[in-house]
């Protein structure tokens, strides 16, 4: 395999019933993740970002499930694939937190409360490695110190609430490094700090991404996180890929009507925003995407096609791809009338 992860034509399903069809969340996803690769997922609220993502941890739980025909192929430390839409839950959680490991919004809600910094952190090493209690404790103080938190020590003993949101970010980093995983899945992790804080731990990711072997998939609503992290990006919309790229090309070659209201909306990490733009309308939601483009209400070069046919990902430059009429060749056109 030549990628770390191949996840090919994935769908989830939304369970409505025993008498009613299931609705489709996201369908039709293909993404490459490559080793060392910093990859950006963009699209605004519910266009299926973390849904996605969750699936390379096997996190899908009911009313939600992986569709038929869905594959996410994993490539391990010790060079094995996996099938992660069909690995036992045994395996999973195995993978996880060492393999592959996560950064959420909100680290509150992802540490406990009732326990000590140092005893969460323990808790990852315990389960992944060998190490006796005093080496789990140089490990830990070491990991503190390269996300650049002060007094370590001090941290170990203190509990979640005792950190500030910034500080708590950094301990989910730690904890999310600590294993050296080859996949680090980061989801809107820098949304709930305020801008200074921000850039910070944006700035703390980069550097730390130097010194390990980690690929990341960085989750944002905000291309200008994109701009700061990342090399590829693709941009979900109503649980679908409709364009995929360098970010280079994104920004500077924009194919899709929907990438460009994106661009126009972005705040810059100085904290201001360049333009107070929103995009009109709303996205909408599963069951009700229509038969056409699913960004045809909102488009502002909605065209006939455009709301009969659903237009197709095609490559419109090497390795740039864009789901819409605009941009598709005149044999794809009359194929579809
Ligand atoms: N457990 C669930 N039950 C029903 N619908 C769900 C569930 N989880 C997610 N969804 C729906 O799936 C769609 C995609 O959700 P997802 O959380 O992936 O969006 P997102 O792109 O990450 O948005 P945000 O930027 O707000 O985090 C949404 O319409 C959401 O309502
Ligand atoms: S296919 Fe048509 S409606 Fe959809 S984004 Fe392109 S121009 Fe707009
Ligand atoms: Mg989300």
């Amino acid at each position: 395999m030549e990628h770390l992860l191949e996840m090919r034509n994935l769908s989830i399903d939304l369970y409505k019933g025993k008498r009613v069809p299931s609705v489709k969340l996201v369908e039709g996803i293909d993404l490459n993740i490559g080793k060392k690769q910093n990859f950006g997922v963009v699209g605004e609220s519910g266009c299926g970002k973390s849904i996605t993502c969750s699936t390379i941890m096997g996190l899908l739980s009911y009313p939600l499930s992986v569709g038929k025909g869905s594959s996410i192929r994993f490539q391990k430390a010790d060079g094995t694939e996996v099938e992660i839409t069909s690995l036992p839950k045994s395996e999973l959680r195995k993978l996880r937190g060492k393999e592959i490991s996560t950064i959420f919004q909100e680290p509150m809600t992802a540490l406990d409360p009732m326990y000590t910094i140092g005893e969460q952190i323990n808790e990852t090493l315990r389960f992944h490695t060998d190490l006796n209690k005093a080496q789990m404790r140089e490990v830990a103080l070491e990991m503190l110190r390269k996300v650049k938190i002060p007094r370590p020590e001090q941290i170990l003993v203190d509990y979640p609430h005792h950190l500030s949101g910034g500080m708590l970010q950094r301990v989910m980093i730690a904890i999310a490094l600590i294993n050296n995983p080859r996949l680090l899945i980061a989801d809107e992790p820098t949304t709930a700090l305020d801008v200074t804080i921000q850039a910070q731990i944006l700035d703390l990711m980069n550097e730390l991404r130097e010194s390990y072997d980690t690929s990341v998939i960085m989750i944002t609503h905000d291309l200008g996180v994109i701009a700061e992290t990342c090399e590829e990006v693709a941009v979900f919309y109503a649980g679908q890929v409709v364009e995929q790229a360098s970010v280079d090309a994104i920004f500077h070659e924009t194919a899709h009507p929907y990438t460009t209201g994106l661009l126009r909306s972005v705040t810059s990490l100085g904290g201001e925003r360049k333009e107070l733009y929103t995009i009109r309308g709303a996205v909408p939601t599963a069951g009700n995407f229509g038969t056409g483009c699913r960004f045809a209400d909102r488009c502002d070069h909605c065209m006939g096609i455009c709301k009969e046919k659903p237009p197709a990902l095609t490559e419109v430059a090497p390795g740039h791809l864009c789901r819409c009429w605009l941009h598709a060749g005149e044999a794809e056109k009359e194929a579809a009338v």
